[in-house]
């Protein structure tokens, strides 16, 4: 082997490195390998891009045996001539000069060997399908998604502020909380009333993964002005659905001096903004998804990036849904929290763009949201999609300290707990607002895939704790 620099095989198609006969060096694994008796050709893929460049191997530099180990998921390293390519499909190739076999996958045994596997065989694969063309271009599109997000907020002026994965407040409400504990599972320490005795577990209380990262966000948020956090949350909810993780991650951006108006028009830019991001830097792999399983996806995303989202109040989507005349599997009527069915009807079929609902009935949204002055709704907000329901969820936040204290009695939310929290109402309170993406969700959208475990490496979901 000569000793020069590698190149990725994104940079070799994209004409950076021009075909004058010049020696290239690319390292990648093997996706077909196909020819005759004069000639191979091999399909080789870096993860640079969900394009392969074509390797030509004559048969008389390069013997049958030494070729044997090609095979599909084989890794190998390969130096060559760049030269214009005489087939169809690709401008370039590399005449190969040298091979170096990193390691071979035998055929009988590589689980990825055919192509066109089910989405949910390759779920069983989890480990391996990150090589298939679909997670490539959903793995990419999903980092793309996360840069454009930072670089939305820092651009912006907002700070990314860290906020603990291990807490000991669950004071959302927002679902069900995996334990974090050291006390031995058979023999735990006990009270004198028989009651597991966390003050003896690790942090001298009980403990558990957070659900959102919002509470010590809003603590941020009123010092530095404008926040956002992009982490991992966790949620032990029984929800088998298409749109559900366990461990998914979430965006919560929190502004001081915001109303809800303001936090609108954040989540309406922000939301175009990573579409339009993903649609410029992202288009072989959007292409490819289209291509592969839904045809309307480039026309989806421009739609939504182009329209103007309606604003609506819960009372009036209400009133929609009920003179539909349609049979909803829930029964609507002022009050219900709104189910997917609900959601969609007025998002797909009334409106057919992006809604974004407000003021709920103050019964089914947590207790930090903004009350009215009719008593009896708060400033929530939901952003409403189609094809996926919610998206985003926020509010404009409650920030007097006695209604803040009714709406935790009213709940029997703990107080000891939240003595930290309350503090932000008691010193320099100020007006704020903020809200949740769920990155998943918006990955799920902008990918056109249909199950929100496809758009994260290792999903987390009931039963499913493998790779
Ligand atoms: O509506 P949620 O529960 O809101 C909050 O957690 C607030 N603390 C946000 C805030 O105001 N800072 O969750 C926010 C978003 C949802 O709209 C949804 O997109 C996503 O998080 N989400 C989930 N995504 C995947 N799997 C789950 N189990 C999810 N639960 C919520
Ligand atoms: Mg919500």
């Amino acid at each position: 082997m000569k000793d020069i620099r590698r190149s990725r095989v994104k940079q070799l198609l994209c004409g950076e490195i021009t075909p004058e006969q010049q020696t290239v060096d690319v390292k990648g694994w093997v996706r077909t390998r196909r020819g005759n008796k004069n000639v191979q050709f091999v399909a080789l893929n870096d993860g640079s891009s969900i394009k392969n460049i074509q390797i030509v191997f004559p048969l008389d530099t390069f013997s049958e045996e030494a070729l044997k180990p090609i095979t599909t998921g084989a890794s190998i390293h390969v130096q060559g001539a760049l030269v214009p390519s005489q087939g169809k499909g690709q401008s370039v190739e590399i005449l190969a000069e040298e091979l170096e076999v990193y390691g071979a996958a035998d055929p009988a045994e590589y689980p990825l060997q055919k192509k066109g596997h089910t989405l949910e065989f390759l779920r069983e694969k989890a480990h391996l399908r990150p090589r298939t063309n679909t997670f490539g271009a959903v793995l990419r599109i999903r980092h793309a998604l996360a840069f454009a997000i930072h670089k939305f907020f820092n651009d912006k002026g907002f700070y990314y502020f860290h906020t603990p994965l291990i807490t000991a407040s669950d004071c959302e409400g927002a679902g069900a909380m995996f334990q974090v504990t050291t006390l031995p599972v058979k023999d735990a320490p006990r009270t004198e009333d028989g009651e597991i005795d966390y003050s003896r577990d690790f942090f001298g209380k009980m403990a558990a993964l957070t659900v959102s990262g919002q509470l010590e966000g809003e603590l941020g948020a009123t010092a530095l002005g404008n926040i956002y956090t992009f982490g991992p949350t966790f949620r032990a909810e029984n929800s088998n659905t298409p749109r559900h993780l366990c461990e998914f991650w979430m965006i919560e951006p929190e502004m001081a001096f915001y109303d809800i108006r303001d936090n609108m028009d954040l989540a309406e830019e922000f939301i175009k903004y990573c579409i339009n991001y993903a649609l410029e830097n992202c288009a072989d792999d959007i292409a490819f998804l289209s291509e592969m399983y839904d045809k309307e996806l480039v026309d989806r995303l421009r739609h939504v990036a182009g329209e103007e989202f309606v604003r609506l109040s819960y009372t009036e989507g209400i009133e929609i849904l009920e003179k539909s005349g349609r049979k909803f599997e829930f029964p609507v009527k002022w009050g219900i929290d709104l189910a997917s069915e609900h959601e969609r009807y007025l998002v797909e079929t009334h409106f057919r763009k992006p809604v974004i609902l407000t003021d709920y009935p103050k019964e089914i949204k947590a207790f930090y949201m903004k009350l009215n002055p009719d008593g009896r709704t708060v400033r929530a907000m939901d952003v409403l999609f189609p094809k996926i329901g919610e998206i985003i969820g926020g509010s404009e936040r409650e920030e007097s300290y006695d209604k803040l204290i009714q709406a935790i009695e009213e709940r029997h939310i703990p107080m000891k707990d939240m003595w930290w929290y309350l503090d932000t109402r008691r010193f320099g309170t100020v007006p704020h607002s903020g809200f949740g993406l769920g990155f998943e969700r918006l990955v799920l959208f902008v990918t056109g895939m249909q199950n929100i475990r496809d758009v994260i490496p290792f999903p987390r979901f009931p039963g499913n704790c493998e790779f």
